[in-house]
């Protein structure tokens, strides 16, 4: 058991077959699934998906949204290293800022139950984002890309369930889940797939269960408050980040008041992850007294009036509720 494995809740024994199938169901035919063999799920239809090392795999679905799926896939397993350019600012100044904001969502995950599902897992990055699957018996880890989910198999072991699946079709059944985390995953895919998405992660729910998806409102207009603070204190961020340097992996994001007019059939609630994005925090964030200042500032606003900073700053956190 490594040192993640060690604060959570005491489950050491893998996922039995009958736990696994209970909460996974097939993207194409919404069927529950059985134990073809030792390498294969199938449906009551015959439609067969491979499991291997642990990891359940619903790629290659017939969906539209196969193809986008695909290329998000490459990417990542492109850009494996979490230090690859353009996905994180390895400077502590940053990374303290980014880790106190997943912290600060870890309330919304105290009440615990059976299963939380982490949709587009990544290989967890952060410890702090480990520490929301405290109370829970099992963290269900989903991505489309494997490395990631390898990752997050070094990390959790045998207290996680493995599944390669697509967001906006979940391989999981419905009514399933205690909670839902979604950290920087829906704002990657395909704008016209979002709604999909988020249906979906309320679907997965169990009654009274919360979701909490961050996401990221496009020009946010605190966040340009911010930047035209830090011109007035003359701050610059990291040595190697230029301003004109593109930094658009995902392009998709939609504005607040595109999801305010949704007609969503859940509650839900806006607040601050971040009222600036990772981006801003690399150009203009200085390592110096000026970055700290600017850092307890947001921290403060944050906390003070989480919903206002959520929909006016850059990274909200929408918290989705199963009533
Ligand atoms: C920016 S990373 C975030 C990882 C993790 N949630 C975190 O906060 O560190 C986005 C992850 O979402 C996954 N992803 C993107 N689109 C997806 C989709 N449609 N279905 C499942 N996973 C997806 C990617 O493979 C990647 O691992």
């Amino acid at each position: 058991m490594n040192s993640y494995s060690a604060s959570a809740r005491d489950i050491r024994q893998p996922a039995t077959q009958d736990e696994l199938l209970s909460i996974l169901r097939c993207p194409e035919t919404r069927e529950p699934l059985h134990r073809a063999s030792e390498r294969e799920l199938e449906t009551l239809s015959g439609r067969r998906w491979a499991f291997r090392d642990g990891i359940a795999s619903f790629v290659g679905a017939n969906s539209d949204s196969h193809a986008a799926a695909s290329d998000v896939q490459h990417l990542y397993e492109a850009n494996r290293s979490p230090d690859a350019k353009g996905f994180m600012d390895g400077r502590s100044v940053s990374l303290d800022h980014e880790r106190k904001c997943i912290a600060q969502l870890s309330r919304h995950f105290r009440r615990g139950g059976r299963y939380l599902l982490d949709a587009g897992s990544g290989p967890i990055a952060h410890r702090e984002l480990l520490q929301y699957s405290t109370a829970y018996e099992r963290r269900v880890c989903v991505d489309l890309s494997l490395p990631a989910l390898r990752g997050a198999q070094a990390k959790l072991g045998e207290r996680g369930i493995y599944v390669q699946g697509d967001l906006t079709n979940l391989p999981i059944a419905t009514g399933s889940m205690d909670a839902v985390t979604c950290n920087h995953v829906l704002y990657q895919i395909p704008a016209e797939q979002q709604a999909a998405a988020f249906l979906e992660l309320w679907r997965v729910l169990k009654p009274g269960g919360v979701a909490v998806a961050v996401y990221w409102w496009p020009g946010a207009p605190l966040a340009a408050r911010f930047e035209e603070l830090t011109e007035c204190l003359g701050m610059h961020g990291a040595p190697d980040a230029t301003e004109d340097e593109a930094y658009k992996p995902f392009e998709y994001c939609h504005s607040l008041q595109w999801f305010t007019e949704q007609n969503w059939p859940f509650r839900y609630r806006i607040e601050s992850y971040c009222i600036v994005d990772s981006w801003f925090m690399r150009r203009r964030i200085s390592a110096d007294w000026r970055g700290e200042f600017l850092r307890n500032i947001l921290c403060a606003m944050q906390r003070l009036a989480p919903e206002f900073s959520g929909r006016n700053g850059a990274v909200p956190a929408i918290i989705i509720y199963k009533d």
